[in-house]
């Protein structure tokens, strides 16, 4: 009672910075759901790190370079227009971006076009140079739209074009150490010391760098930049031989803060029990899909509460943590699939469950105008309020777990626990009634509200007041 919101609050963090890389979506290609599981998960972890004491910078590393760049500015000239462009940034440039690379299958000449263009590109050319702006500006305020829907916020937007010109050092020093070995043209380093059988690929044979360049490159930066304590990339599991490369290049580089860089993991989302793939249909159009969420939570509201005041909002806000709960309850190493359904049902183990029990808590303290006091003294004697107490205990704990394990499903799984065990007790005590204890089950009521509300802020879920 006396600490609200703050209560959980630790120092282990005090003074350090954590960078957390993540959703990181390419341009011209969709944001998949892969880079929502990312985005979500990581927004939590920063929540999680600050409620630990450490200061997060959160950097959208995104995927902005590249001969991608090329074949779309070719593709743009022949077929494109800046009205399609400007309109439906992300779609058009993900057609263009189709239609050229099936186009190259009978005109191998477009490919080499292509890397004409990024030559360009990478050489400064002015009108390339203008495209590639473009290009990104426009994906940019179409992804923010989605961020603004989700309600995540970035500190960084610096993606791969920003360390075009930190790549150099980067290759002096893997030169001047000796650690570059030629292979097929190509400069690599080896790393068959670490138990990493293929050698990271650091240039290839016409120069041009790759993406391992531009993190190593990145990884210096934010070193320099913000001298982290810890820094994580959210990213799928997939890319786990690349962090594993990215971590040792470093560390035969001579950094031993490379032992202070985690990849944070997480499994694949299937759909009907299947892999997505954007060839075969079987894909997540993340736009329509949360809006779809938000419908069916409408539809809920509308049946349960019709004449609750800001039912909108409120939708949203179920929508959205219904899909962000639903994801970070799952332990992250492991994948889900995507039902819409399970995900917003006011049953279960899900988001609207646990923001209705801190809802119907609230109407409970309104309904008895109960104001807490931290000088009071309270008593209770029944088993379902001593379940509640030892988990509100718990709190800070498991808010230490969560971060050590880099696991926000701690924090979730925690949530639904709580809910659930207020909701036995509503159900085996009439709180309001006149009783000795009721001042007391009032205060429990109301401190289990402040960690229901707390526990779902860490997660990046709102608790509406009234649902
Ligand atoms: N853009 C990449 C992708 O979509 C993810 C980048 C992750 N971050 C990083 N520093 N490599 O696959």
């Amino acid at each position: 009672i006396e600490a609200g919101a703050d209560y959980g609050q630790q120092d282990e963090g005090h003074g350090q910075n954590i960078t957390i890389d993540l959703s990181s979506p390419n341009i011209a290609k969709p944001f998949s759901v892969g880079h929502l599981r990312s985005t979500v998960i990581g927004d939590a972890l920063s929540n999680i790190f600050r409620k630990m004491g450490y200061n997060t910078i959160k950097i959208n590393h995104l995927g902005d370079w590249g001969k991608q760049f090329g074949l779309l500015m070719v593709a743009y000239k022949k077929w494109g227009s800046k009205e399609a462009v400007e309109a439906n940034p992300i779609d058009e440039l993900l057609k263009l971006y189709v239609r050229i690379n099936a186009e190259i299958e009978n005109d191998p000449e477009l490919d080499e076009e292509g890397r004409k263009w990024f030559k360009k590109l990478e050489d400064g050319d002015p009108e390339a140079t203008e495209l590639w702006q473009w290009f990104r500006d426009e994906s940019l305020v179409e992804f923010k739209r989605l961020y603004d829907a989700l309600g995540v916020s970035f500190d960084s937007y610096n993606g791969e074009a920003f360390y075009n010109d930190k790549m150099d050092e980067v290759v002096d020093i893997l030169t001047e150490k000796g650690l570059l070995q030629e292979s097929q043209g190509a400069q690599v380093v080896n790393l068959e010391k670490y138990g990493i059988e293929h050698p990271a690929l650091i240039k290839k044979s016409d120069g041009a760098t790759l993406y391992i360049t531009r993190d190593l490159a990145a990884a210096l930066y934010r070193k320099r930049t913000y001298d982290f304590a810890k820094a994580i990339y959210v990213v799928g599991n997939e890319q786990s031989a690349h962090f594993k490369q990215l971590k040792a290049v470093l560390k035969e580089m001579g950094y031993d803060w490379s032992d202070d860089m985690t990849h944070v993991a997480f499994g694949l989302v299937t759909k009907n029990g299947k892999k997505l793939s954007t060839r075969k249909g079987n894909v997540i159009l993340l736009e329509p899909t949360i809006a779809e969420a938000v419908n069916r939570a409408q539809a809920q509201i509308e049946a349960k509460n019709p004449n609750l005041p800001n039912k909108e909002a409120v939708a949203h806000a179920v929508g959205v943590g219904a899909i962000k709960f639903y994801d970070l309850k799952t332990d992250r190493m492991n994948g889900y699939d995507f039902d819409l359904d399970a995900m917003v049902s006011f049953e279960g183990e899900t988001g609207p469950y646990v923001q209705y029990a801190h809802a119907r808590i609230q109407s409970i303290l309104r309904k008895a105008d109960f104001t807490p006091s931290a000088d009071a003294t309270y008593s209770l004697n029944d088993v379902e309020s001593w379940e509640i107490i030892k988990l509100l205990q718990d709190f800070s704990r498991v808010v230490k777990r969560a971060a050590e394990n880099y696991d926000p499903s701690l924090i979730a799984k925690y949530a639904i626990n709580l809910a659930q065990a207020f909701n036995k007790y509503y159900a085996h005590t009439r709180i309001l009634d006149e009783s000795p204890e009721r001042e007391s089950r009032l205060a429990l009521s109301y401190s289990t509200a402040v960690v229901l509300k707390e526990a779902l802020r860490l997660l990046g879920v709102d608790a509406p007041e009234k649902m």
